[in-house]
């Protein structure tokens, strides 16, 4: 298991490209399902949590590959087997998109049942609401998810939302099943991820007929069948979010390039009210910071709310705030592991239910830290680049699984982040 040895306080200054975004390559891998033959994906990042999916489609029968410029070529031309199975459902919860396109195209699926992770409970309940609505039979068995459609997916009104709001995953499933379901589907509170927005003009690619893309209502009129498409993937927003973090927090200035800054609105906002600079550039935006952080208060929301992906990286941030901030979790109340490891670094962090109080310090002091999910390791990395000392982070392989090689990305612009393998 690799560590990150990090050397600090840096300042970052300099150029970085933003990757493609893992959230919307994931479902539009599980879309190359629903289209017998050879789909082309660019801007793929190179990732763990992708190579997984792959693996998981290549038990199914998919070919997947490297194309020309490092595209990803999935061909999906024999579908010979549709169980998707626990030993990588359990690894990758984004897993459970494959349920609605094996339905769709296979007329049965059998998917392990997820179960919960670092950052909560997860359930599936409304994935499996929203395909019963479409007609699939649905019932458990050992652990796993087993849907059929004996007369086959019908179009319907269905209505998607659940305690927390719209669910990313959820909307996924249920749309991609939809697009060849007989007749129109209408899904009301959808979720308006870019994520989704990018799944649903791929399936159009594909010759879907999905309408009201980016909106909390979705019209699918149903389709016979797909066709393979040639796609690119959208920037990595959650990506762009945590590069303009390393900027702000190590009081650096940084190009990015490959982001969009209309994806990124809730976030923007937040760091330009805690007194950061962030300017829209060709292809890309300047973020940079001169002067103290001023406290804030923040709470996630489903898009085009502030992202539950990028709280913990903006806690680290506002540990070194002058003055008290307040961080509400409104999408995954428990995911606060990151607290106690911050709070390990000199933070001054209390916990208070689904909300943590933030007392701003001078300085964040090195310390060794774990990591426990993939964004709570990103805040620690940012944690890293300023605090002082030698932070050590272990459990890389959370770090790996959604930032492609972030010390080499960071170390060009100024970061002294260390990879060792012990
Ligand atoms: N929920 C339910 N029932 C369901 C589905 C969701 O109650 O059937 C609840 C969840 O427990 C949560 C809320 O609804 O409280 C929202 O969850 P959602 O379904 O939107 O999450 P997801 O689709 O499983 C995706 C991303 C997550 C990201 C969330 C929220 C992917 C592969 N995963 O998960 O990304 O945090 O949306 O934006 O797209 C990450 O990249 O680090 C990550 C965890």
């Amino acid at each position: 298991m690799d560590i990150f040895r990090i050397e600090g306080p840096v300042q970052l200054s300099g150029a970085v490209a933003v990757n493609g975004s893992k959230n919307a390559t994931l479902p539009i891998m599980a879309a190359a399902i629903l289209a017998a033959g050879k789909s082309t994906l660019k801007s793929v990042p190179r990732l763990s949590d992708i190579f997984l999916f792959a693996r998981l489609l290549r038990q199914l029968g998919c070919k997947v590959g490297k194309g020309q410029n490092g595209d990803l070529c999935i061909d999906s031309t024999t579908i010979d087997n549709s169980v998707g199975e626990y030993e990588i459902v359990r690894r990758m919860r984004a897993s459970i998109c494959i349920l609605g396109p094996l339905l769709a195209r296979c007329g049965r699926a059998e998917v392990s049942m997820p179960g919960g992770c670092a950052i909560g409970d997860r359930p599936v309940d409304i994935h499996l609401r929203g395909l019963r609505e479409l007609g699939a039979q649905i019932h458990l068995k050992k652990g796993y998810i087993i849907a059929e459609t004996p007369n086959g997916l019908k179009g319907k009104e269905i209505f998607l939302g659940g305690p927390f709001g719209s669910t990313v995953l959820g909307t996924a499933n249920v749309l991609m099943a939809a697009t060849l379901a007989k007749g129109k589907t209408v899904i009301e509170s959808a979720a308006c991820e870019p994520e989704i927005a990018d799944l649903a003009n791929c399936l159009n690619t594909m010759g879907a007929k999905i309408s009201g893309i980016g909106s909390p209502r979705l019209i699918i009129d149903g389709v016979k069948q797909l066709r393979p498409a040639v796609y690119q993937v959208i920037p990595d927003r959650i990506e762009a979010g945590t590069f303009m973090i390393a900027a702000a927090i190590t009081k650096g200035r940084l190009q990015l390039n490959n982001c969009r800054l209309e994806d990124m609105m809730a976030v923007v906002n937040a760091l330009r009210n805690i007194g950061v600079t962030v300017e829209s550039a060709d292809n890309g935006c300047v973020v940079a910071r001169n002067g103290p952080i001023k406290p804030a208060d923040i709470t996630t929301q489903p898009y085009p709310g502030f992202p539950t992906d990028l709280q913990a990286q903006f806690m680290a941030l506002l540990v070194l705030a002058e003055g008290n901030s307040v961080i509400i979790e409104k999408v995954f109340p428990d995911r606060f592991m990151h607290v106690a490891e911050l709070n390990r670094m000199a933070a001054n962090l209390r916990k208070e239910g689904p909300a943590v109080i933030v007392a701003g310090v001078k300085n964040l002091i090195a310390a060794p830290v774990m990591a426990s999910d993939l964004r709570a390791s990103a805040a620690l990395v940012l944690a890293g680049l300023a605090a002082q000392g030698t932070t050590v982070v272990s459990r890389v392989y959370h770090i790996d699984r959604g930032y492609e090689r972030i010390e080499e990305r960071l170390n060009p612009v100024g970061a002294k982040i260390n990879r060792e393998s012990p």
